[in-house]
């Protein structure tokens, strides 16, 4: 330490800021002493910034240990700080820069009781505090005004930072925030709502569950922290040496980097604003509606059984009906209890829909278990029943490094959006064929082929919204208002627009609301325009998997769900976004099998063109060796999807 204090030369260490500020004040800067509560995840980092400005001397306070789920974004969390103090850690990595550093640790945090002593002494204080700890906030904040001290907060808001200055003799953070008398939720949409009055961020929340108040957890980023303290330590600097506009509450700054946006705040009486008071209405209600539930923390995983389980989870089914529960029976070996949805289903009336989506967790098993050092041997018990298959599987230690589609499991997913339609390159449908093995070929549609593939899902999705038993699974399938569902689809994974996604929310209640639709409002045409004609068209290709023989026994559907698996991971490594599109091929197999699927005529009727249709596509083979069809295409990634039921809720015993 003594070697570091005696090589370590200031005027050296800080030479480069000299320009942006004069010689003179760079002392000026050495010589004052800011005080941060909470050096975690945006305090760490102005510490940090604020000692390479050559800051010379720190109060810092924080009462927390390091933990793994600081990482993302607080500069002292690492492997090796987990476990200790912030504090300790904060000063060690500051002194590392900076060894004549004078900082005064409070590692009991900042309380009731030592807010004098934290603020003795101190030009500046900048908020570092836990968004959702506001009783001390308020108290650090009244202290400075008090005592004549100059605050910042800068708040880490989604890929943005919302800042706010409060100095002496001006606006006070309670003039500002009014939280007096206030419930602690209430006060913490009035700080949220104060802070950032035009709620920018809100645009790009990409998983909504993950925002609620009363969880005291809340998303955040690192570039937020970063831009934080880009910002609190340029005020910093303004307000120390006295340079240059400081902006203060009422006013405030915006800026976000996701949106390319900087906006100007000004809320004169701050949440006591006319605009900030109905926002605040608003708001409330729509979080009491949302409540207050917790995000349930899914217990650790022990055994390698478990972890593969987990994983296979992700595996796809039609309607997300996962129609499989898993029997543990010991470490290495687990039984798979499938039961085929034949009995409710319209889409799944011989079974053959279910049996692809178990092939398809067969071969999710033997993916993840390549992640083990394992490989998974099945053996389907011929004595089940077609409908209940009950297939053992047995993990045995392999050689062979882990598969190259592992890490894709949990990020394949159905993408029912339009796609742009850039041509598949010749490497990516080589690697899409080669993966399915010399027993399969794809047919691809594309270029101008893809209108007429687009007129017949249009004719197939008329059977879908006419059909009396098409309405009741439908009605069973999507979970309205939902933006992931554990056990369906939620209503904005299935592709409507808003208007058309009311519409069919009102028509689902009934049967009779669907007919009426139906027969006086053209009411098939939307859906149809948007969920078959429109994705039929924007892709870049759609494709057939083509068995070399026909598929008649559960084997061959359960083979056949394994490729489409390995062809579905191929394409989602590949950056691909992918939509079964798997009616056509049912209805066409109705037909072929003299299934009377629907009591509708004209359904069956149009079932029968369908068919006609579809097999000009299959290269003179019969639709049985037909295994599965779709889409495949460019796009970003759908922001609404199925997830799936825990795994504890997919044991038959929960695992120990
Ligand atoms: C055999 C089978 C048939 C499917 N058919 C369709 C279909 O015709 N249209 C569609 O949009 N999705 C279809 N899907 C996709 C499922 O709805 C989807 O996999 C499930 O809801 C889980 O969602 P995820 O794929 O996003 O994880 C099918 C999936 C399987 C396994």
């Amino acid at each position: 330490m003594n070697n570091h204090l005696q090589e370590f030369n200031y005027q050296d260490a800080f030479s480069r800021n000299i320009g942006w500020v004069t010689e003179a004040e760079q002392q000026v800067l050495q010589s004052k002493r800011v005080a941060i509560a909470g050096v975690g995840g945006v305090g760490g980092v102005h510490l940090l910034t604020l000692t390479r400005l050559g800051i010379g001397n720190f109060n810092i306070a924080d009462l927390d240990i390091f933990e793994q789920g600081n990482f993302n974004r607080q500069a002292g969390a690492f492997m090796h700080t987990v476990g200790r103090q912030k504090v300790e850690v904060m000063e060690e990595m500051a002194k590392g820069i900076n060894p004549s550093l004078d900082i005064q640790s409070f590692a009991n945090g900042v309380s009731f009781d030592n807010i004098d002593a934290f603020l003795d002494g101190v030009d500046l204080y900048i908020d570092g505090l836990d968004f959702f700890v506001l009783d001390i906030r308020r108290a650090v904040f009244a202290a400075c005004a008090e005592k004549g001290i100059p605050a910042i907060t800068a708040a880490p808001l989604g890929m943005g930072t919302a800042f706010l200055n409060f100095l002496p003799g001006k606006m006070t953070f309670e003039e500002y925030f009014r939280l007096e008398g206030r419930s602690a939720e209430e006060q913490q949409l009035l700080f949220m709502l104060g802070l950032s009055p035009l709620i920018l961020q809100k645009k790009y929340l990409a998983d909504h569950s993950r925002v609620r108040f009363g969880n005291k957890k809340a998303p955040s980023t690192p570039m937020a922290c970063e831009l934080c303290a880009g910002v609190a330590a340029t005020n910093a600097l303004k307000i120390l040496l006295r340079r240059g506009d400081v902006v203060a509450a009422p006013h405030g700054l915006h800026f976000d980097a996701y949106l390319n946006v900087l906006k100007k705040t000004w809320r004169p009486w701050g949440n006591n604003n006319p605009i900030q008071k109905l926002m605040f209405l608003v708001a409330k209600r729509f979080i009491d509606k949302a409540g207050a539930s917790e995000i349930e923390e899914a217990p650790p995983l022990l055994t390698p059984l478990e972890r593969v389980l987990d994983k296979a989870r992700w595996a796809p089914s039609g309607d997300n009906t996962q129609p499989w529960k898993f029997e543990i029976l010991d470490d290495a070996s687990f039984r798979i209890h499938a039961s085929d949805t034949r009995d409710w289903c319209f889409y799944d009336l011989n079974g053959q829909a279910s049996q692809i989506a178990v092939g398809a967790l067969l071969e999710t098993i033997s993916i993840a278990a390549s992640g083990e050092k394992l490989a998974a041997k099945f053996t389907r018990q011929a004595s089940a029943p077609e409908d209940k298959p009950v297939i053992d599987v047995e993990l045995v230690p392999s050689d062979q490094g882990p598969s190259p589609l592992l890490p894709y499991i949990p990020v394949r997913c159905t993408n029912r959006r339009p796609f742009q339609s850039t041509p598949l390159t010749s490497i990516q449908k080589r690697e899409l064929e080669q993966c399915l093995g010399s027993d399969y070929k794809v047919i691809w549609i594309e270029g101008e082929h893809r209108k007429q593939m687009a007129k017949l899902l249009f004719d197939s999705a008329e059977i879908r919204l006419t059909t009396e038993e098409g309405y009741r699974v439908h009605s069973q399938i999507i979970e309205w208002d939902k933006q992931f569902s554990e056990t369906k689809i939620p209503d904005q994974a299935v592709g409507f627009d808003a208007f058309t996604l009311k519409l069919m929310r009102w028509s689902m209640q009934s049967w009779q609301r669907v007919q009426f639709l139906n027969k006086y409002l053209a009411g098939t045409l939307a859906p149809r325009i948007q969920l078959d004609l429109l994705p039929g068209r924007k892709c870049s290709a759609h494709f057939i998997l083509l068995a070399k023989n026909e598929l008649t026994d559960i084997d061959d559907f359960l083979a056949g769900g394994r490729l489409l698996q390995r062809f579905w991971l191929t394409a989602t490594k590949l950056g691909l976004q992918f939509q079964p599109e798997m009616t056509p091929l049912i209805f066409s197999r109705y037909v072929a099998d003299g299934e009377p699927f629907t009591e509708n005529e004209n359904a069956r009727a149009t079932a029968k063109q369908v068919a006609e249709n579809l097999s000009g596509f299959l290269e003179g083979a019969n639709v049985r060796r037909a295994a599965y069809m779709g889409r495949l295409g460019h796009g970003p990634m759908p922001q609404a999807r199925s997830i799936r039921l825990p795994l504890a809720a997919l044991c038959t015993r929960p695992p120990a």
